[in-house]
């Protein structure tokens, strides 16, 4: 019988991983849910998305999945436990292999984080990381302004608003001395060229990237060609999918209900 590999997010980001997932598994049938309605994730309370969670695995649940990827640092860190309960194939979340890739990269022991409000609030990441090291020295931001901007399209590598905007954030961790940098929210990974660009000497790790390394590493692998991938989203606007068709060129969207 067909299974898929479900993946969800509030939106962009989690197409980031589907990107990643697409490229090196290319025959894996992938369900994706974007669950644009309740964009931005991360300005919302804990309950909420408890809530959103919730119903984003109820919907996968039609499905016959063969794992589950929770594209979304803000949801993993904040319902972790709710998805876990609700379904019955292996749960891959973005924060632990985040925290491993930092760990690898980092020379100097200083790791930063860029995150949403509720991410870093969760303090998910910081006790994830601790129960790797107990002593490297970690700093966590909230960049409110980053998943807004994303959604807008503004990612350019010389888009000089979002050049600005990382300035700002960026400057005082590199103060602080950080030589690796964790993007812990999936929409952020469409920012990597513009930190490779101007910040080449920066170890820059993707949550969105690691997770598929991660199932790449555990899951069996399918070898046949035929990979189906479906791609559902609970409100579309001509704005959204064109930004979406900038991470993923050939999407189509069905809007459904969760
Ligand atoms: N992409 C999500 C994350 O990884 C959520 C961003 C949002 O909707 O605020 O946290």
């Amino acid at each position: 019988m067909k299974s898929y590999i479900g993946v969800f997010d509030s939106g962009l980001g989690g197409l980031t991983c589907v990107r990643e997932l697409i490229k090196k598994m290319p025959h894996e049938n992938v369900i994706f849910l974007a669950d644009n309605k309740n964009v931005p994730y991360g300005s919302k309370t804990r309950e909420q998305i408890r809530v959103f969670s919730y119903n984003n695995v109820r919907f996968l649940n039609r499905f016959v999945l063969k794992a589950l990827i929770v594209a979304c640092n803000t949801s993993e860190a904040n319902a972790r436990d709710i998805i876990e309960e609700n379904v019955n194939v292996p749960v891959y979340g973005v924060i632990r292999p985040a925290v491993k890739a930092a760990l690898k990269a980092t020379k100097n022991g200083k790791i930063g984080l860029f995150a949403t409000s509720l991410t870093v609030k969760s303090k998910k990441y910081e006790t994830t990381l601790r129960e790797l090291n107990n002593d490297v020295r970690f700093y966590s931001l909230e960049c409110p302004k980053l998943v807004p901007m994303i959604e807008e399209g503004k990612f350019s590598v010389d888009d000089q608003e979002m050049l600005e905007t990382i300035r700002e954030y960026l400057d005082p961790l590199l103060e602080s001395g950080i030589d690796t940098l964790i993007l812990g929210c999936t929409h952020y990974d469409v920012l990597i060229d513009i930190f490779n660009r101007y910040y080449p000497k920066l170890n820059v790790v993707s949550s969105s990237r690691c997770v598929i390394d991660e199932v790449l590493n555990e899951l069996n692998i399918k070898e046949e060609k035929d990979a189906e991938r479906k791609y559902f989203t609970t409100s579309l606007d001509e704005r959204f999918d064109k930004v979406s068709k900038m991470i993923i060129n050939d999407i189509e969207y069905e809007t459904v209900d969760v």
